[in-house]
C-alpha cells in the first residue's frame, strides 16, 4: 500500500482512498456525534450551503462555526462534546476547513474516511482492511499547514507501515518529535485560535487517543456537501 500525506487538502493527489484529518475540531465532532449515536452527518462547504440544504431537506441540526464561534441561528457550534448526547439523527455541519476538505476529498477519492486523534487506530484498521493506495488529507488552516493534522497524519503513517511518500516520512518524523499528543496539538494555529476563543477544554478532550471505534465514511455527495455515516460493521 502506497501511502501519501498531503499537509492541505489543495496538495492532495487523486487516490483510491482517501482519509481527511481535521484533529481541531471537525472530523473530532464527526466521530463524537456518530459515536454518540447521530446517523448521518452532512458536511457543507458553506454556511449558505448548509442552509439551503437544511430547507431542503426540511429535518436535522444545524452545526458549525466560524473563527471558531458558533454560527448565529445555528442550533449547534463545531465543540466536539455538545454532540454527546444525540437530540436527532441528522447533523448539517460547515466548518472553516475541516467541511471543506472532506468535500475536495470526494471529488478525487472514491471512499472517503474521517479520522482524528480519537478514531485512529479503528481509522488505520479499516484503511488496512480496503488495502489500496491511501492519501491522508490534512484540513489545514485556510490551505496552510496545521500541526494538529500533520501530528494525527503522522501517528495514522507510522501505524499503516506502508509505501510512503516525502511527505508521508515527513508526517511521521513530526510526530515522533513530540512527547505526548496534546503537546503536538498545542503547537498547532488551531490550538491557539480555541484558546483565542475561550475553548481550551476542546484541545485536551481531542488530544484523546482511540477512544472511539467508529470510523465515519462518506455515503453519498453533492456538488458543495458530503454525507457522512457508519459502514455497516460499525452500527451495533
Ligand atoms: C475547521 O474546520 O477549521 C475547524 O474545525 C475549526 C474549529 O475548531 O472549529
Amino acid at each position: 500500500m502506497r501511502i501519501d500525506v498531503a499537509f492541505a487538502p489543495e496538495l492532495a493527489k487523486p487516490s483510491p482512498t482517501a482519509v481527511v484529518i481535521d484533529v481541531l475540531r471537525a472530523t473530532s465532532t464527526i466521530a463524537n456525534a456518530l459515536d454518540s449515536g447521530y446517523q448521518r452527518i452532512h458536511c457543507c462547504v458553506s454556511v449558505d450551503d448548509a442552509r439551503t440544504l437544511h430547507e431542503r431537506l426540511g429535518e436535522g441540526l444545524l452545526a458549525g462555526e466560524r473563527s471558531c464561534v458558533r454560527i448565529p441561528g445555528f442550533t449547534f457550534g463545531n465543540s466536539p462534546k455538545e454532540f454527546s448526547t444525540p437530540v436527532g439523527d441528522l447533523v448539517i455541519l460547515t466548518t472553516t476547513n475541516g467541511t471543506k476538505a472532506l468535500v475536495v476529498a470526494s471529488k478525487i477519492s472514491n471512499r472517503v474516511l474521517a479520522a482524528s486523534l480519537l478514531n485512529a487506530s479503528s481509522v488505520v484498521n479499516a484503511v488496512r482492511e480496503i488495502g489500496e493506495d491511501v492519501s491522508i488529507i490534512c484540513a489545514g488552516v485556510e490551505g496552510t499547514f496545521a500541526m494538529d493534522d500533520a501530528y494525527c497524519a503522522g501517528l495514522l503513517v507510522k501505524l499503516l507501515e506502508g509505501e510512503c511518500t516525502d511527505s508521508a516520512v515527513a508526517a511521521v518524523r513530526l510526530y515522533e518529535s513530540f512527547q505526548t499528543p496534546e503537546e503536538g496539538i498545542l503547537a498547532s494555529k488551531s490550538a491557539r485560535n480555541l484558546l483565542t476563543a475561550g475553548l481550551e477544554d476542546d484541545i485536551s478532550w481531542c488530544a484523546r487517543v482511540d477512544e472511539f471505534s467508529t470510523v465515519p465514511q462518506v455515503v453519498g455527495t453533492t456538488q458543495c456537501s458530503v454525507e457522512l455515516g457508519l459502514p455497516v460493521e460499525n452500527l451495533t
